[in-house]
């Protein structure tokens, strides 16, 4: 297959400029642009996970694979650009995909979105997890059935069940309802298609981005990203994110499930990528953005992040959501307090830390990321009538937002909340991880002050400084300011 040549674009930059939003231990880009996360698997002893990425400008751009690795989920290493778009079937990008370790080698499943917008569904095996051949015979799925749009069909989610290989892809039927299809294959090279997935008599969405089929205790998760769900008030982002539990057919690629539930409940999430790692664990990592979401760090050269990957597990019959335990290793522990009423307790202060907190079933609110002047932060508020916790930016500083509020599905007291807060971002663990809200917040550096308002009795309150060593220059990918930034190969 010819390679296409390209003029080189020359990269925004090769540092991005200190800048007070860069995360300390939240995976992002060193440069450039990045949406969703890509190809998330364990391989040769490290985390990989790849990510849509364009490294020439802080904006979508043509579409690379960027990569990186890590040890612990926490720290991430970056690696040389695993994709570009430079064969006539990927030359308008190298859209989202998933990987599968296959003969010892990394097998990469990706969309190519062609010069015509055709997408079709390609490979790109490795044998050391760093340098990628695109399969000769690309595409392996080179259209979609009749019924689908040419130029709708994306996102390929690998997986084996019974000794077959499964691919899901996400897709817009002709009749503009969002729908996956299934494929099968015996050797990753060959795929039949079998199945389409959709919500029958109620469709949701024109068009289903990302889907991710993953084994949870043995019952079959069905993520995925729909776009146009104006019909669901509930998913409130104008591409949201949500999952389905259900029974998988193997030998049909029928999926029966259950009601569509929402993955998170802030702002700022869209595009999983789920993996089950060596010890069984099933993980999920996600963009910590939707495409509304403010992109203020543009000026420093970059944007986008992902959230901190989370554990699933089924816990009374619930989906629920866990920081991995990797994060203990950097916590230091700032203050325990017990028995208190919320309102009593003094100002506290951190902006890389997590606060964990069991209140007893009555009004609270915690400000965070608060100016010393006391006019710039976030909000978090408990109402225990309603039973609501809201999440309030119209105040969290640069290009601030609305509020989302979610009724707690766990009835039990006392109200646990577990805050992750990450210098512009804050996720927000409620209960056992039944929900999870997660938001980009842009405050100002000085910003970090933590106030406490309310008369709920809390049973404990503890802070903890999360610190990440900075010692390992190979691991500053998730560094406060000084990015080392992969030298960026053009095309
Ligand atoms: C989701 C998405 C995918 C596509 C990729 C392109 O955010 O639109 O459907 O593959 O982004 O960057």
């Amino acid at each position: 297959m010819n390679r296409i040549k390209r003029d080189t674009p020359t990269p925004a930059t090769t540092a991005v400029p200190a800048c007070a939003h860069r995360h300390a231990y939240h995976m992002m880009p060193p440069q450039g642009w990045m949406n969703d996360p890509n190809g998330f698997i364990f391989y040769q002893g490290q985390y990989h996970l790849f990510y849509q990425h364009y490294p020439y400008a802080p904006q979508w751009g043509l579409m690379h694979w960027g990569h990186c690795v890590s040890d612990d989920l926490i720290r991430w290493k970056p690696l040389p650009l695993a994709l570009k778009p430079d064969h006539p079937y990927d030359e308008n990008g190298c859209f989202s995909g998933s990987s599968l370790v296959h003969g010892g080698k990394l097998y990469v499943f990706y969309t190519g979105n062609a010069a015509d917008g055709r997408q079709t569904q390609c490979l790109a095996v490795s044998a050391d997890g760093v340098h990628f051949e695109k399969y000769e015979n690309n595409p392996v799925i080179p259209s979609p059935p009749d019924f689908i749009k040419p130029n709708q069909f994306r996102d390929p989610c690998v997986f084996c069940r019974n000794n077959r290989y499964y691919m899901v892809a996400g897709a817009e039927g002709k009749d503009h309802h969002g729908q996956a299809l299934v494929y099968v294959s015996d050797n990753l090279l060959d795929w039949a298609y079998l199945a389409s997935i959709t919500t029958g008599q109620s469709p949701m969405g024109y068009m289903w981005e990302c889907p991710n089929m993953i084994f949870v205790d043995d019952q079959a998760v069905l993520m995925l990203s729909p776009q146009g769900m104006t019909d669901h008030p509930q998913f409130d982002n104008s591409g949201d994110t949500g999952f389905f539990v259900g029974h998988f057919d193997a030998d049909t690629g029928a999926y029966t499930h259950g009601e569509f539930h929402k993955l998170d409940y802030g702002f700022d999430l869209y595009a999983t990528q789920t993996t089950k790692d060596t010890s069984g664990r099933c993980l999920v990592t996600a963009w910590m953005s939707t495409w509304a979401t403010p992109t203020p760090t543009k000026a420093c050269q970059w944007a986008g992040s992902m959230i901190l990957p989370r554990e699933m597990r089924f816990q009374n019959g619930k989906l629920t959501f866990h920081p991995v335990r990797e994060l203990t290793r950097y916590l230091s522990p700032v203050t325990t307090v017990t028995d208190i009423a919320c309102g009593r307790l003094h100002p506290l202060r951190g902006s890389v830390c997590r606060l964990e907190l069991l209140a007893q079933n009555a009004d609270f609110a915690i400000r965070l990321f608060c100016s010393p002047d006391g006019t710039e932060y976030t909000a978090l508020s408990y109402s225990a009538q309603q039973r609501t916790l809201s999440l309030d930016l119209s105040r969290s500083g640069e290009d601030a937002r609305g509020t989302r509020s979610v009724a707690l599905s766990d009835a039990t007291e006392p109200v646990r909340l577990d805050l992750y807060l990450d210098r512009s971002s804050l996720e927000v663990f409620i209960g056992e991880g039944e929900q999870v809200m997660s938001a980009r917040v842009f405050p100002h550096q000085a910003s970090d002050g933590i106030q406490f308002f309310g008369d709920a009795m809390l049973t404990r309150l503890s802070l903890w400084k999360i610190n990440i060593p900075e010692e390992s220059a190979a691991f500053l990918l998730s560094g406060h300011s000084q990015s080392n930034c992969n030298a960026v190969t053009p095309v």
